[in-house]
This record gives structure tokens, sequence and C-alpha cells, in this order.
């Protein structure tokens, strides 16, 4: 089985460096010492090197929420990713739906930031998912082939290997609809089946797929308990330290229990 892996998408919030320190303080806490899950906070840029500092002497990882793919230079606004490890990040989120939909960041330039960070040692977690109407359309698999086709070119196995994924339907993030495990578990299943035919079934095996859309404490369990779904990528509920860590210890159940 694979590590499971918990991460906490903060988008822009909270609103001060204070809110952002007494939470990440409160997950750490709460993790304390044990790595038997893999947990990451993601909170906006301006606040992580505070919250490195926070995180000191934890096993809880630290990623960025957005980079840019030239290394320095002229790109007003932009974060590269040697300063987000500067700042202590281990990962970074690419193409997270908010950006592709919100900001039109497309494939291409996901994977040109997938390549730039894996240069630099960042983790990246790369986000794909469908709209609400591409799933009514059927479409599903097919959105999800073509953004990973785009967003993981020119990938070795080995870099593959490397990169966590994470499937969140666009129609659930941030609405309380969730994916019902079956459904994520199909999309879950049809990633692995695209990493096997692309990087061969022993890479497809060891890539880390997260769930995304809605996840809480009360739905984290079964979600995770699905054989394709290796953690879960929270926004909203990453928010309140009490739901991130009851979704952190429906991951510990689950890892105790193993999978079906
Ligand atoms: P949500 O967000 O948990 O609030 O639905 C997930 C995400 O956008 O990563």
């Amino acid at each position: 089985m694979r590590t499971l892996f918990i991460a906490g998408n903060w988008k822009m919030n909270p609103g001060t460096a204070e809110a952002a320190i007494s939470l990440a303080e409160a997950v750490k806490a709460g993790v304390g010492a044990s790595a038997d899950v893999r947990v990451a906070l993601c909170p906006p840029a301006v606040f992580l090197n505070r919250i490195d500092h926070v995180l000191e002497g934890s096993p809880i990882g630290l990623g960025g929420q957005n980079m840019y793919w030239k290394p320095e230079g002229a790109f007003t606004g932009e974060t590269s990713g040697a300063m987000l490890v500067d700042a202590g990040c281990t990962h970074v989120i690419l193409g997270h739906s908010e950006r592709r939909h919100g900001m039109g960041e497309t494939d291409a330039q996901v994977n040109a930031k997938l390549h730039a960070a894996l240069a630099v040692q960042l983790i990246p977690i790369v986000c794909i998912g469908e709209t609400k109407d591409e799933r009514l359309a059927d479409q599903t698999e097919d959105v999800l082939q073509g953004q990973l086709t785009g967003s993981l070119a020119g990938l070795s196995s080995e870099q593959m290997a490397g990169v966590v994924l994470a499937y969140e339907p666009v129609w659930a993030i941030g609405t309380g609809l969730t994916a019902t495990p079956e459904q994520a578990q199909n999309a879950h299943a049809f990633i692995r089946g695209w990493l096997s035919e692309q990087f061969g079934p022993a890479t497809a095996a060891r890539v880390v797929v997260q769930y995304g859309g809605s996840v809480k404490p009360d739905n984290a369990a079964e979600l995770l308990a699905c054989p394709d779904i290796d953690g879960a990528l929270v926004g909203g509920a990453s928010l309140k330290a009490a739901d991130f860590l009851g979704i952190i210890n429906a991951a510990r159940d689950v890892t105790a229990k193993g999978k079906a």
C-alpha cells in the first residue's frame, strides 16, 4: 500500500500571518512525530517562511500553491521554484483548477512548471479534473487523458514516480458535493491505467494519486479506503485544525486496517 498523503491547500486564506501561524501550530501539535501518514500544508506564498519556522522539527511538509517556470528575471508578481525552496518548501501544487479555469493556465504551462519544479527537487502535486458539463457529457476520461498527456509530457519513469497527482473534479471543489467513492475510484483507476500504459506498471504502482473536492472528516475514510485513492488534497476543511486532523486520523485508521 502506498503511504497515504494528506495535503492542505489553504488557497488565499487565512487573512493574517498570526492566524496562519496558529493554524499551523495546531496542526503540528495534532500530527506529532508520527510519519505513518504523509502530511503537507500549502499556505499563501507570503506566509511560507513563517510557517516553515513553525513546522521545524515536525514531519509535516510545506508546499507552495503555484510557481513560475523561469528561474529568475523580469516576471513581476511571480515566484520561482528556487524561491519556494529557499522559503522552506518541499512541495508545490501545480495546475489547480482555480488556476486552470480562473486564470487560464494551460497544460503546456503546467508542464513547464512541472519540469522547473523537478529541477529544484520540489515534489509537484499536479491537479487534474473535469468540469460538471464535461462529466454530464460523458467526457471525463477524455478530459483526464488530455490533461495527463499535456501536463506530464517529457517525464522519465523515475521522475513520474516522484510526482503526486491530485484528481479533483471541478464540480466537487468548494461546493460541498463530493464524488462518491465509486465515482472517485473509477477516475483514479483510469488514471492508474493511463500511467501504466505510458510508464509501465511498476511506475504506475508507485505514483500517489490524491482525491480532492469537499473532503471532510466524515467522508474521508470511505474515499481513502478505495484501492487507487492514496490521499487527499483538502481545501475548506484544511482551514480548521480539528477538521484537517480528523481527515489525517481517518487516513491513519485506513493505514492501520489496510485496504481491501
Ligand atoms: P475543497 O477544495 O476541499 O474546499 O473542495 C479542494 C481543492 O481545491 O484543492
